[in-house]
Protein backbone atom coordinates (compact mmCIF):
# COMPACT_ATOMS: atom_id res chain seq x y z
CA UNK A 1 0.00 0.00 0.00
CA UNK A 2 1.09 3.69 -0.76
CA UNK A 3 0.74 4.47 2.91
CA UNK A 4 3.60 5.26 4.29
CA UNK A 5 3.07 4.68 7.53
CA UNK A 6 3.78 1.31 9.50
CA UNK A 7 2.28 0.21 12.87
CA UNK A 8 3.15 -2.59 14.88
CA UNK A 9 2.03 -4.21 18.54
CA UNK A 10 4.66 -4.91 21.01
CA UNK A 11 3.97 -6.09 24.70
CA UNK A 12 3.15 -3.22 27.73
CA UNK A 13 6.67 -4.18 29.24
CA UNK A 14 8.90 -2.96 26.71
CA UNK A 15 10.18 0.67 27.36
CA UNK A 16 8.20 2.88 24.63
CA UNK A 17 11.56 4.18 23.46
CA UNK A 18 12.40 7.88 22.57
CA UNK A 19 9.01 9.17 21.48
CA UNK A 20 6.31 7.75 24.02
CA UNK A 21 2.22 8.67 23.65
CA UNK A 22 0.16 8.16 26.81
CA UNK A 23 -2.95 8.75 27.31
CA UNK A 24 -5.06 10.45 30.08
CA UNK A 25 -8.68 10.49 30.75
CA UNK A 26 -10.76 13.65 32.56
CA UNK A 27 -9.65 14.57 35.85
CA UNK A 28 -5.99 13.42 35.07
CA UNK A 29 -6.79 9.99 35.81
CA UNK A 30 -3.41 8.04 34.45
CA UNK A 31 -3.56 4.19 33.99
CA UNK A 32 -1.94 2.38 36.42
CA UNK A 33 1.66 2.29 33.40
CA UNK A 34 1.18 6.22 33.52
CA UNK A 35 1.41 6.09 36.99
CA UNK A 36 4.32 3.47 36.93
CA UNK A 37 6.08 6.24 34.42
CA UNK A 38 5.65 8.60 36.61
CA UNK A 39 6.78 7.11 39.37
CA UNK A 40 9.98 6.08 38.11
CA UNK A 41 10.58 10.24 36.63
CA UNK A 42 10.03 11.26 40.38
CA UNK A 43 6.33 12.68 39.28
CA UNK A 44 7.13 14.98 36.30
CA UNK A 45 4.12 13.77 34.53
CA UNK A 46 1.65 14.87 37.29
CA UNK A 47 3.60 18.09 37.67
CA UNK A 48 3.17 18.90 34.07
CA UNK A 49 -0.52 17.75 34.22
CA UNK A 50 -1.04 20.59 37.18
CA UNK A 51 1.36 22.97 35.63
CA UNK A 52 -0.74 22.84 32.04
CA UNK A 53 -4.35 22.41 33.57
CA UNK A 54 -4.34 19.31 31.41
CA UNK A 55 -8.20 18.20 31.64
CA UNK A 56 -7.51 15.55 29.54
CA UNK A 57 -10.24 16.74 27.33
CA UNK A 58 -10.36 15.50 23.25
CA UNK A 59 -7.94 16.88 20.97
CA UNK A 60 -6.26 18.32 23.94
CA UNK A 61 -2.54 17.32 24.57
CA UNK A 62 0.60 18.38 25.90
CA UNK A 63 4.47 17.80 25.50
CA UNK A 64 6.54 16.56 28.26
CA UNK A 65 10.61 16.61 27.33
CA UNK A 66 13.71 14.60 28.81
CA UNK A 67 11.52 12.27 31.69
CA UNK A 68 13.81 11.64 33.88
CA UNK A 69 14.94 8.36 35.28
CA UNK A 70 14.15 6.51 31.50
CA UNK A 71 14.98 6.80 27.89
CA UNK A 72 12.27 9.00 27.11
CA UNK A 73 13.26 12.40 25.39
CA UNK A 74 9.68 12.99 24.16
CA UNK A 75 6.43 12.10 26.06
CA UNK A 76 3.23 13.60 24.47
CA UNK A 77 0.03 13.56 26.89
CA UNK A 78 -2.93 12.80 24.68
CA UNK A 79 -6.45 13.58 26.21
CA UNK A 80 -8.96 11.05 25.73
CA UNK A 81 -11.78 12.84 26.96
CA UNK A 82 -14.36 10.49 28.25
CA UNK A 83 -13.71 6.71 26.96
CA UNK A 84 -15.06 4.73 30.00
CA UNK A 85 -18.64 3.92 27.02
CA UNK A 86 -16.58 4.41 23.68
CA UNK A 87 -17.42 2.46 20.75
CA UNK A 88 -15.04 1.37 18.05
CA UNK A 89 -15.50 4.41 16.07
CA UNK A 90 -14.04 6.67 18.76
CA UNK A 91 -11.45 4.96 19.06
CA UNK A 92 -10.40 5.04 15.27
CA UNK A 93 -10.73 8.45 15.52
CA UNK A 94 -8.59 9.03 18.30
CA UNK A 95 -6.10 7.65 16.60
CA UNK A 96 -6.60 10.28 14.01
CA UNK A 97 -6.39 12.46 16.58
CA UNK A 98 -2.80 10.98 18.14
CA UNK A 99 -1.49 11.10 14.71
CA UNK A 100 -2.33 14.43 13.84
CA UNK A 101 -0.93 15.40 17.90
CA UNK A 102 2.18 13.99 16.48
CA UNK A 103 2.84 15.53 13.02
CA UNK A 104 2.17 18.91 13.95
CA UNK A 105 4.92 18.06 16.65
CA UNK A 106 7.20 17.12 13.68
CA UNK A 107 7.66 13.42 15.23
CA UNK A 108 7.64 10.84 12.85
CA UNK A 109 7.87 7.70 14.90
CA UNK A 110 6.55 6.87 18.00
CA UNK A 111 5.66 4.72 20.20
CA UNK A 112 1.87 4.01 22.04
CA UNK A 113 0.79 3.11 25.40
CA UNK A 114 -2.39 1.43 24.37
CA UNK A 115 -3.97 1.77 28.09
CA UNK A 116 -6.24 3.99 29.90
CA UNK A 117 -7.60 4.50 33.32
CA UNK A 118 -11.00 3.36 33.14
CA UNK A 119 -9.97 0.00 30.81
CA UNK A 120 -12.38 0.41 28.41
CA UNK A 121 -12.39 -2.30 25.47
CA UNK A 122 -10.81 -5.15 27.92
CA UNK A 123 -6.91 -5.81 27.39
CA UNK A 124 -6.62 -3.03 24.80
CA UNK A 125 -6.32 -5.08 22.06
CA UNK A 126 -9.72 -4.45 19.82
CA UNK A 127 -8.35 -0.53 20.86
CA UNK A 128 -4.83 -0.81 20.09
CA UNK A 129 -6.08 -2.08 16.53
CA UNK A 130 -8.53 0.69 16.13
CA UNK A 131 -6.18 3.37 17.17
CA UNK A 132 -3.73 1.84 14.33
CA UNK A 133 -6.53 2.11 11.72
CA UNK A 134 -7.37 5.81 12.97
CA UNK A 135 -3.96 6.61 12.56
CA UNK A 136 -3.35 5.17 9.11
CA UNK A 137 -6.38 6.78 7.96
CA UNK A 138 -4.69 10.21 9.27
CA UNK A 139 -1.73 10.17 8.17
CA UNK A 140 -3.02 9.38 4.39
CA UNK A 141 -1.39 11.83 1.75
CA UNK A 142 -1.60 12.25 -2.06
CA UNK A 143 2.00 13.05 -3.15
CA UNK A 144 1.95 10.60 -6.51
CA UNK A 145 2.94 13.77 -8.54
CA UNK A 146 5.08 16.08 -6.63
CA UNK A 147 8.72 15.78 -7.06
CA UNK A 148 9.56 18.40 -5.23
CA UNK A 149 7.73 17.98 -1.81
CA UNK A 150 8.95 21.22 -0.03
CA UNK A 151 8.02 24.45 -2.02
CA UNK A 152 6.84 26.98 -0.20
CA UNK A 153 6.05 25.68 3.08
CA UNK A 154 7.71 24.01 5.74
CA UNK A 155 8.42 20.22 4.11
CA UNK A 156 5.55 17.87 5.46
CA UNK A 157 6.01 15.59 8.11
CA UNK A 158 4.69 12.00 7.39
CA UNK A 159 4.44 9.38 10.18
CA UNK A 160 6.47 6.53 9.29
CA UNK A 161 6.33 4.20 12.46
CA UNK A 162 3.83 3.93 15.28
CA UNK A 163 4.17 0.94 17.94
CA UNK A 164 1.07 0.21 20.10
CA UNK A 165 1.58 -1.00 23.25
CA UNK A 166 -0.63 -3.57 24.74
CA UNK A 167 -1.49 -5.91 27.47
CA UNK A 168 -2.71 -8.92 24.71
CA UNK A 169 0.22 -8.57 21.98
CA UNK A 170 -1.78 -11.50 20.05
CA UNK A 171 -5.06 -10.16 20.29
CA UNK A 172 -3.75 -6.50 19.31
CA UNK A 173 -2.03 -8.40 16.21
CA UNK A 174 -4.89 -10.46 14.80
CA UNK A 175 -7.52 -7.53 15.18
CA UNK A 176 -4.60 -5.24 13.60
CA UNK A 177 -5.43 -7.42 10.50
CA UNK A 178 -8.51 -6.42 10.10
CA UNK A 179 -7.75 -2.99 10.75
CA UNK A 180 -5.25 -3.36 8.14
CA UNK A 181 -7.59 -5.04 5.41
CA UNK A 182 -9.71 -1.81 6.13
CA UNK A 183 -6.91 0.95 5.58
CA UNK A 184 -6.07 -0.75 2.52
CA UNK A 185 -9.35 -0.50 0.84
CA UNK A 186 -10.10 2.77 2.13
CA UNK A 187 -6.56 3.98 1.17
CA UNK A 188 -6.89 2.25 -2.56
CA UNK A 189 -10.43 3.96 -2.68
CA UNK A 190 -9.11 7.34 -1.88
CA UNK A 191 -5.88 6.95 -4.19
CA UNK A 192 -8.29 5.84 -7.47
CA UNK A 193 -10.52 9.26 -6.63
CA UNK A 194 -7.59 11.43 -6.25
CA UNK A 195 -6.00 9.99 -9.64
CA UNK A 196 -6.80 12.66 -12.17
CA UNK A 197 -8.23 11.68 -15.58
CA UNK A 198 -5.40 12.00 -17.95
CA UNK A 199 -3.93 9.21 -15.62
CA UNK A 200 -6.92 7.54 -15.10
CA UNK A 201 -9.30 6.31 -17.48
CA UNK A 202 -11.71 3.96 -18.20
CA UNK A 203 -9.00 1.57 -19.46
CA UNK A 204 -5.91 2.72 -16.76
CA UNK A 205 -9.10 1.98 -14.49
CA UNK A 206 -9.68 -1.69 -15.10
CA UNK A 207 -6.00 -2.20 -15.16
CA UNK A 208 -5.84 -1.32 -11.74
CA UNK A 209 -8.89 -3.61 -10.99
CA UNK A 210 -6.24 -6.14 -11.68
CA UNK A 211 -4.28 -6.18 -9.07
CA UNK A 212 -7.40 -7.45 -6.86
CA UNK A 213 -6.13 -11.03 -8.29
CA UNK A 214 -3.16 -11.04 -5.67
CA UNK A 215 -5.71 -11.15 -2.69
CA UNK A 216 -7.65 -13.86 -4.73
CA UNK A 217 -10.65 -11.71 -6.52
CA UNK A 218 -11.16 -13.23 -9.83
CA UNK A 219 -11.14 -10.17 -11.92
CA UNK A 220 -13.21 -10.18 -15.34
CA UNK A 221 -12.58 -6.94 -17.44
CA UNK A 222 -15.36 -6.40 -20.19
CA UNK A 223 -13.67 -4.68 -23.10
CA UNK A 224 -15.70 -2.29 -25.32
CA UNK A 225 -16.92 -5.06 -27.88
CA UNK A 226 -17.95 -7.35 -25.53
CA UNK A 227 -20.23 -4.61 -24.07
CA UNK A 228 -21.56 -3.97 -27.61
CA UNK A 229 -21.90 -8.22 -28.08
CA UNK A 230 -23.96 -7.81 -24.32
CA UNK A 231 -26.16 -5.01 -25.79
CA UNK A 232 -24.74 -2.70 -23.22
CA UNK A 233 -25.93 0.66 -25.21
CA UNK A 234 -26.64 2.74 -22.61
CA UNK A 235 -23.13 2.50 -20.88
CA UNK A 236 -21.95 2.96 -24.38
CA UNK A 237 -23.74 6.24 -25.20
CA UNK A 238 -21.95 7.77 -22.47
CA UNK A 239 -18.85 6.47 -23.96
CA UNK A 240 -19.20 6.94 -27.90
CA UNK A 241 -18.22 10.95 -27.09
CA UNK A 242 -14.43 10.08 -25.71
CA UNK A 243 -11.75 8.59 -27.54
CA UNK A 244 -11.48 6.32 -24.59
CA UNK A 245 -13.02 3.34 -24.69
CA UNK A 246 -15.49 2.01 -21.85
CA UNK A 247 -14.69 -0.52 -19.65
CA UNK A 248 -17.01 -2.91 -17.43
CA UNK A 249 -15.12 -4.72 -14.39
CA UNK A 250 -16.26 -8.12 -12.65
CA UNK A 251 -14.72 -8.63 -9.75
CA UNK A 252 -15.70 -11.83 -7.29
CA UNK A 253 -14.58 -12.58 -3.99
CA UNK A 254 -15.80 -16.49 -2.71
CA UNK A 255 -15.42 -16.21 0.57
CA UNK A 256 -18.49 -18.52 2.14
CA UNK A 257 -18.50 -22.14 2.44
CA UNK A 258 -20.44 -23.22 -0.45
CA UNK A 259 -19.44 -21.53 -3.89
CA UNK A 260 -23.33 -21.38 -4.62
CA UNK A 261 -24.38 -19.01 -1.75
CA UNK A 262 -25.90 -16.00 -3.66
CA UNK A 263 -23.73 -13.36 -3.70
CA UNK A 264 -23.93 -9.67 -1.81
CA UNK A 265 -23.79 -8.02 -5.35
CA UNK A 266 -21.76 -4.00 -5.15
CA UNK A 267 -22.11 -1.80 -7.81
CA UNK A 268 -20.43 1.34 -8.94
CA UNK A 269 -20.59 4.42 -11.21
CA UNK A 270 -17.24 4.56 -12.93
CA UNK A 271 -17.38 8.25 -14.72
CA UNK A 272 -13.73 8.87 -15.15
CA UNK A 273 -14.31 12.43 -15.91
CA UNK A 274 -17.57 13.77 -16.60
CA UNK A 275 -17.27 17.07 -18.76
CA UNK A 276 -21.75 17.00 -19.10
CA UNK A 277 -21.09 15.52 -22.88
CA UNK A 278 -22.83 17.89 -25.17
CA UNK A 279 -25.01 18.94 -22.23
CA UNK A 280 -21.37 20.77 -21.08
CA UNK A 281 -21.34 21.90 -17.72
CA UNK A 282 -19.80 25.53 -16.38
CA UNK A 283 -16.11 25.51 -16.14
CA UNK A 284 -15.77 26.97 -12.78
CA UNK A 285 -15.03 23.44 -10.48
CA UNK A 286 -15.78 21.45 -13.46
CA UNK A 287 -12.35 19.69 -12.12
CA UNK A 288 -14.02 18.34 -9.28
CA UNK A 289 -15.35 15.86 -11.92
CA UNK A 290 -12.34 13.37 -12.07
CA UNK A 291 -14.03 12.34 -9.54
CA UNK A 292 -17.05 11.43 -10.65
CA UNK A 293 -15.88 6.98 -10.23
CA UNK A 294 -16.21 7.61 -6.06
CA UNK A 295 -18.58 4.82 -6.53
CA UNK A 296 -16.47 2.24 -8.23
CA UNK A 297 -13.29 3.82 -6.37
CA UNK A 298 -15.69 2.51 -3.38
CA UNK A 299 -16.27 -0.68 -4.90
CA UNK A 300 -13.04 -1.69 -5.32
CA UNK A 301 -11.87 -0.95 -1.90
CA UNK A 302 -14.57 -2.52 -0.33
CA UNK A 303 -13.60 -5.67 -2.70
CA UNK A 304 -9.86 -5.15 -1.43
CA UNK A 305 -11.32 -5.15 2.54
CA UNK A 306 -13.51 -8.04 2.30
CA UNK A 307 -10.59 -10.38 0.49
CA UNK A 308 -7.71 -9.01 2.38
CA UNK A 309 -9.65 -10.20 5.78
CA UNK A 310 -10.84 -13.42 4.01
CA UNK A 311 -14.85 -12.09 4.80
CA UNK A 312 -16.35 -15.18 5.08
CA UNK A 313 -19.02 -14.14 2.22
CA UNK A 314 -19.64 -14.41 -1.16
CA UNK A 315 -19.58 -11.00 -2.91
CA UNK A 316 -19.45 -9.26 -6.65
CA UNK A 317 -17.95 -5.88 -7.09
CA UNK A 318 -18.98 -4.73 -11.08
CA UNK A 319 -18.32 -0.98 -11.74
CA UNK A 320 -18.89 0.64 -14.94
CA UNK A 321 -15.88 2.69 -16.73
CA UNK A 322 -16.61 5.16 -19.24
CA UNK A 323 -15.62 9.18 -19.53
CA UNK A 324 -18.75 11.63 -20.77
CA UNK A 325 -17.08 13.96 -23.66
CA UNK A 326 -18.20 16.41 -26.10
CA UNK A 327 -17.53 15.18 -29.70
CA UNK A 328 -18.31 14.87 -32.59
CA UNK A 329 -19.51 11.32 -31.97
CA UNK A 330 -21.14 11.94 -29.32
CA UNK A 331 -24.90 11.43 -27.71
CA UNK A 332 -27.29 14.54 -28.19
CA UNK A 333 -29.83 15.81 -26.83
CA UNK A 334 -33.43 14.28 -27.66
CA UNK A 335 -31.33 11.19 -28.67
CA UNK A 336 -33.07 7.73 -27.66
CA UNK A 337 -31.16 4.86 -27.13
CA UNK A 338 -31.41 1.69 -25.74
CA UNK A 339 -30.10 -0.30 -22.95
CA UNK A 340 -29.31 -3.72 -21.99
CA UNK A 341 -32.93 -4.25 -20.66
CA UNK A 342 -34.30 -3.71 -24.22
CA UNK A 343 -35.91 -0.37 -22.60
CA UNK A 344 -35.70 2.76 -24.55
CA UNK A 345 -34.32 6.14 -23.14
CA UNK A 346 -34.62 10.04 -24.08
CA UNK A 347 -31.47 11.51 -23.34
CA UNK A 348 -32.87 14.88 -22.66
CA UNK A 349 -29.57 16.09 -20.99
CA UNK A 350 -26.23 14.21 -21.31
CA UNK A 351 -24.87 14.98 -18.30
CA UNK A 352 -27.21 12.64 -16.69
CA UNK A 353 -25.28 9.87 -17.19
CA UNK A 354 -24.41 7.78 -14.06
CA UNK A 355 -27.78 6.38 -14.14
CA UNK A 356 -27.29 5.15 -17.90
CA UNK A 357 -24.31 3.54 -17.11
CA UNK A 358 -25.86 2.39 -13.74
CA UNK A 359 -29.02 1.04 -15.90
CA UNK A 360 -27.37 -1.78 -17.81
CA UNK A 361 -25.11 -2.89 -15.55
CA UNK A 362 -28.04 -3.18 -12.37
CA UNK A 363 -29.95 -5.20 -15.22
CA UNK A 364 -26.57 -7.17 -15.85
CA UNK A 365 -26.04 -8.19 -12.24
CA UNK A 366 -29.38 -8.91 -11.40
CA UNK A 367 -29.68 -11.04 -14.09
CA UNK A 368 -26.40 -12.66 -14.20
CA UNK A 369 -25.71 -13.39 -9.97
CA UNK A 370 -29.14 -13.49 -8.92
CA UNK A 371 -27.93 -11.04 -5.89
CA UNK A 372 -28.77 -11.28 -2.20
CA UNK A 373 -29.05 -7.75 -2.70
CA UNK A 374 -27.16 -5.11 -5.17
CA UNK A 375 -26.38 -2.11 -3.57
CA UNK A 376 -25.17 0.62 -5.93
CA UNK A 377 -22.87 3.67 -5.09
CA UNK A 378 -22.90 6.82 -7.48
CA UNK A 379 -22.08 10.29 -7.58
CA UNK A 380 -24.98 10.92 -8.98
CA UNK A 381 -26.77 14.41 -8.29
CA UNK A 382 -25.77 17.82 -7.16
CA UNK A 383 -29.46 17.47 -5.80
CA UNK A 384 -28.01 15.17 -2.92
CA UNK A 385 -25.75 17.68 -1.92
CA UNK A 386 -28.15 20.52 -1.98
CA UNK A 387 -31.06 18.30 0.25
CA UNK A 388 -28.23 17.04 2.65
CA UNK A 389 -25.62 18.70 2.18
CA UNK A 390 -21.55 16.91 3.21
CA UNK A 391 -22.61 15.11 6.44
CA UNK A 392 -25.12 12.43 4.78
CA UNK A 393 -25.28 10.33 1.79
CA UNK A 394 -28.70 10.26 0.36
CA UNK A 395 -29.94 6.49 -0.09
CA UNK A 396 -32.97 5.05 -1.73
CA UNK A 397 -33.76 1.44 -0.77
CA UNK A 398 -36.51 -0.71 -1.75
CA UNK A 399 -36.47 -3.10 1.30
CA UNK A 400 -36.93 -1.84 4.62
CA UNK A 401 -34.29 -4.48 6.18
CA UNK A 402 -31.87 -3.71 3.97
CA UNK A 403 -32.41 -0.37 4.97
CA UNK A 404 -32.21 -0.39 8.34
CA UNK A 405 -29.17 -2.49 8.34
CA UNK A 406 -27.49 0.11 5.91
CA UNK A 407 -28.29 2.93 8.66
CA UNK A 408 -26.61 0.88 11.64
CA UNK A 409 -23.87 0.67 9.32
CA UNK A 410 -23.52 4.05 8.88
CA UNK A 411 -23.66 5.08 12.54
CA UNK A 412 -21.24 2.65 13.53
CA UNK A 413 -18.79 3.53 10.91
CA UNK A 414 -19.73 7.66 11.00
CA UNK A 415 -20.09 7.14 7.46
CA UNK A 416 -24.13 8.03 7.85
CA UNK A 417 -26.57 7.50 5.63
CA UNK A 418 -29.77 9.04 5.63
CA UNK A 419 -32.79 7.42 3.44
CA UNK A 420 -35.04 9.02 0.93
CA UNK A 421 -38.26 8.32 -0.47
CA UNK A 422 -39.07 6.50 -3.64
CA UNK A 423 -42.44 6.55 -4.89
CA UNK A 424 -45.30 6.06 -7.93
CA UNK A 425 -45.79 10.30 -8.00
CA UNK A 426 -41.99 10.72 -8.99
CA UNK A 427 -41.74 7.62 -11.25
CA UNK A 428 -44.11 9.30 -13.39
CA UNK A 429 -41.98 12.38 -13.79
CA UNK A 430 -39.92 10.59 -15.84
CA UNK A 431 -42.44 9.31 -18.27
CA UNK A 432 -41.14 10.33 -21.84
CA UNK A 433 -43.85 10.69 -24.51
CA UNK A 434 -40.94 9.16 -27.24
CA UNK A 435 -39.29 6.36 -25.75
CA UNK A 436 -40.12 4.10 -22.42
CA UNK A 437 -38.46 7.10 -20.36
CA UNK A 438 -36.11 10.65 -20.43
CA UNK A 439 -33.21 10.77 -18.42
CA UNK A 440 -33.95 13.56 -16.09
CA UNK A 441 -37.13 14.46 -14.32
CA UNK A 442 -38.14 18.00 -14.04
CA UNK A 443 -36.63 20.67 -11.66
CA UNK A 444 -37.93 19.24 -8.16
CA UNK A 445 -36.35 16.42 -6.32
CA UNK A 446 -33.47 15.65 -8.99
CA UNK A 447 -31.62 13.16 -6.66
CA UNK A 448 -35.27 11.35 -6.45
CA UNK A 449 -35.86 11.47 -9.81
CA UNK A 450 -32.21 10.25 -10.60
CA UNK A 451 -33.16 7.11 -8.07
CA UNK A 452 -36.44 6.04 -9.96
CA UNK A 453 -34.76 6.01 -12.99
CA UNK A 454 -32.08 3.24 -11.87
CA UNK A 455 -35.37 1.25 -10.23
CA UNK A 456 -36.69 0.70 -13.46
CA UNK A 457 -33.92 -1.35 -14.04
CA UNK A 458 -34.35 -3.21 -10.47
CA UNK A 459 -36.87 -6.30 -10.88
CA UNK A 460 -37.08 -8.65 -7.79
CA UNK A 461 -34.15 -7.92 -5.37
CA UNK A 462 -33.59 -5.97 -2.31
CA UNK A 463 -31.64 -3.19 -3.56
CA UNK A 464 -29.94 0.61 -2.35
CA UNK A 465 -28.70 3.04 -4.17
CA UNK A 466 -26.44 5.49 -2.70
CA UNK A 467 -26.03 8.90 -3.48
CA UNK A 468 -22.56 9.63 -2.63
CA UNK A 469 -22.15 13.04 -4.22
CA UNK A 470 -21.56 14.99 -1.40
CA UNK A 471 -19.36 12.53 0.39
CA UNK A 472 -16.77 11.06 -2.12
CA UNK A 473 -14.85 13.96 -2.52
CA UNK A 474 -14.53 17.62 -1.27
CA UNK A 475 -16.30 16.45 1.71
CA UNK A 476 -15.80 17.70 5.28
CA UNK A 477 -12.69 16.96 6.33
CA UNK A 478 -12.79 14.56 9.73
CA UNK A 479 -10.15 13.24 12.28
CA UNK A 480 -9.70 10.09 9.82
CA UNK A 481 -10.27 11.98 6.38
CA UNK A 482 -7.80 14.51 5.49
CA UNK A 483 -7.66 14.27 1.80
CA UNK A 484 -10.21 15.92 -0.77
CA UNK A 485 -11.16 11.92 -1.97
CA UNK A 486 -12.48 10.49 1.71
CA UNK A 487 -12.72 6.66 0.22
CA UNK A 488 -16.09 6.77 1.58
CA UNK A 489 -18.21 4.02 1.77
CA UNK A 490 -15.43 1.33 2.07
CA UNK A 491 -16.09 1.39 6.03
CA UNK A 492 -19.81 1.46 5.47
CA UNK A 493 -20.36 -1.42 3.50
CA UNK A 494 -17.42 -3.44 5.01
CA UNK A 495 -19.60 -3.27 8.42
CA UNK A 496 -22.84 -3.56 6.71
CA UNK A 497 -21.33 -6.99 5.63
CA UNK A 498 -19.95 -8.11 9.04
CA UNK A 499 -22.54 -7.35 10.85
CA UNK A 500 -25.49 -8.43 8.52
CA UNK A 501 -24.59 -11.31 6.68
CA UNK A 502 -21.07 -12.83 7.85
CA UNK A 503 -22.25 -14.49 10.98
CA UNK A 504 -25.58 -16.24 9.42
CA UNK A 505 -23.33 -17.91 5.95
N1 LIG B 1 -21.57 13.69 -11.69
C1 LIG B 1 -22.69 14.57 -11.65
C2 LIG B 1 -23.22 14.80 -10.25
C3 LIG B 1 -22.30 15.50 -9.29
C4 LIG B 1 -22.39 16.85 -9.11
C5 LIG B 1 -21.39 14.78 -8.53
C6 LIG B 1 -21.58 17.49 -8.21
C7 LIG B 1 -20.57 15.42 -7.63
C8 LIG B 1 -20.66 16.78 -7.47
C9 LIG B 1 -23.82 13.99 -12.50
O1 LIG B 1 -23.43 13.24 -13.59
C10 LIG B 1 -24.61 15.14 -13.01
O2 LIG B 1 -24.07 15.89 -13.77
N2 LIG B 1 -25.86 15.26 -12.59
C11 LIG B 1 -26.69 16.32 -13.01
C12 LIG B 1 -28.04 15.76 -13.32
C13 LIG B 1 -28.95 16.71 -14.03
C14 LIG B 1 -28.45 16.98 -15.42
C15 LIG B 1 -30.35 16.12 -14.08
C16 LIG B 1 -26.78 17.33 -11.89
O3 LIG B 1 -26.77 16.92 -10.73
O4 LIG B 1 -26.77 18.51 -12.17
MN1 LIG C 1 -23.08 14.41 -15.32
ZN1 LIG D 1 -21.59 12.34 -13.48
Amino acid sequence: MPSTLSTAFDALTKTPGQVAVILVEPDRKLSSEGRKLDKACGGQISRALTAANFKGGRKSAIEVYALEGTDIQRLVIVGTGDVSKAAQQDWIELGGVIANQLTTRKITAAHIIVETASKAEGDGAQAAADLALGATLRSYTFRLHRTQPEQNDAPPTTLSELVFHVANVEGAQAAGGTSDAVAGGVTLARDLVNEPANILGPVEFAERCEDLAKLGVDVEVLDDEQLRELGMDAVLAVAQGSDRPARVVVMQWQGAKSKRTKPLCFIGKGVCFDTGGISLKPASGMEDMKGDMGGAAAVVGLMHTLAARQASVNAVGVIGLVENMPSGTATRPGDIISSLSGKTIEVLNTDAEGRLVLADLLWYVEDRFSPRFMINLATLTGAIIVALGREYAGFFCNNDRLANDLSAAGEDTAEKVWRMPLAKGYDRLIDSPNADMKNIGGRNAGAVTAAQFLQRFVTDVPWAHIDVAGVAMAANKTDISPSWASGWGVRILDRLVSDSYERSS
